[in-house]
């Protein structure tokens, strides 16, 4: 990669009260296939995660159904006692069947539980930000009614258990209901080169300063590829998957990067993004991957 230029400040953004590298890291790569179960690898799970915070990372996301359990655990045996800038955050409003299917656990005792269950596994006394994965549609996000699961966890913010309250696979509407509600810290739903249905969403979040968290940068369990993203790549001696985050971090100041990888490689890979600088042309021709999709 020859493109390149050194980190700058602007490479943070505040996320619920604390800046984080704007480039972080994704953890539900870490456990089994299908995200059930242990890792193939545990002590290569455990060395990306050591990788990750070695090389700066300071924001890593997570969620106690990854594994179940599993990948929390491995980011406390690899991380605990955790430095005092990393920022976790992890996503509640799921619990997986033995079958490995992903179910809606949104009623208060679920959440509770869930809250608790992060916790315990974390390691911690209280999360950092805890984002509402909303189920109507798992796939997808849907319109329904989150009020209800809000006040839940606006109840145990007030106990101190979380600090920030975010918002995962949620829909623009869903988004303005639950900010009359309480102060949303971020929002994290599908996005990639490929898949903007959240472009107008991305523009007015960052008008107001609020963080967007892309699931899936890189086209998660099956990822991107076009033609484009790989002549871009050739052009600037960068790898496609570079591409494709350096585009996720020219196309809005608020958007928070969380790649995910059970490899160190690739996690250094995708960290060097963060200093790949593409030109005006190659954003026009990016441009056109999402205008085709
Ligand atoms: N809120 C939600 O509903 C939700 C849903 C899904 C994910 N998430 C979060 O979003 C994070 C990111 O999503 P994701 O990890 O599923 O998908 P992703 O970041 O789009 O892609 C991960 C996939 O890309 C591969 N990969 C990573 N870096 C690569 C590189 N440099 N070259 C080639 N392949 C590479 C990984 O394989 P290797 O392991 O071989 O590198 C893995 O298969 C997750 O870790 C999770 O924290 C949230």
């Amino acid at each position: 990669m020859t493109n390149t230029s050194p980190a700058s400040p602007a490479d943070t953004f505040v996320l619920g009260d604390r800046p984080v590298r704007r480039l972080g890291y994704g953890a539900m790569q870490l456990a089994g296939p299908g995200v059930f179960g242990p890792p193939r690898d545990r002590q290569g799970a455990l060395a990306v995660l050591r990788a990750a915070v070695e090389a700066g990372v300071n924001h890593i996301d997570t969620s106690d159904f990854y594994g179940p359990h599993i990948t929390n655990q491995l980011i406390r045996e690899a991380l605990h006692p955790y430095a005092d800038d990393l920022v976790i955050v992890t996503k509640v409003g799921a619990v997986r069947g033995a079958d490995a299917s992903w179910n809606p656990a949104l009623s208060a005792a679920q959440l509770r539980q869930a809250v608790h269950d992060n916790l315990r596994n974390l390691g911690l006394e209280r999360l950092e930000v805890v984002n509402l994965r909303a189920m109507f549609d798992v796939h997808g996000p849907a319109e329904g009614p989150l009020d209800e699961a809000l006040a839940t966890l606006a109840e145990l913010q007030q106990q101190g258990l979380i600090r920030h309250i975010g918002l995962s696979n949620v829909t623009a509407r869903q988004v303005a209901d639950a900010r009359r509600i309480c102060r949303i810290a971020c929002v994290q739903n599908q996005y990639n080169l490929v898949h903007r249905n959240d472009d107008a969403l991305i523009d007015a979040l960052a008008r107001d300063g609020v963080p967007y968290v892309p699931f899936f940068p890189l086209g998660g369990f099956s990822p991107l590829q076009s033609a484009a993203l790989s002549n871009v790549a050739r052009e600037l001696d960068a790898t496609p998957m570079q591409v494709a985050l350096a585009w996720l971090l020219r196309r809005a100041p608020n958007i928070l990067l969380i790649p995910g990888t059970s490899s160190v490689a690739h996690l250094q890979e995708n960290l060097a993004a963060g200093r790949l600088e593409l030109p005006q042309h190659a954003m026009d021709a990016l441009q056109q991957v999402g205008a085709s999709a």
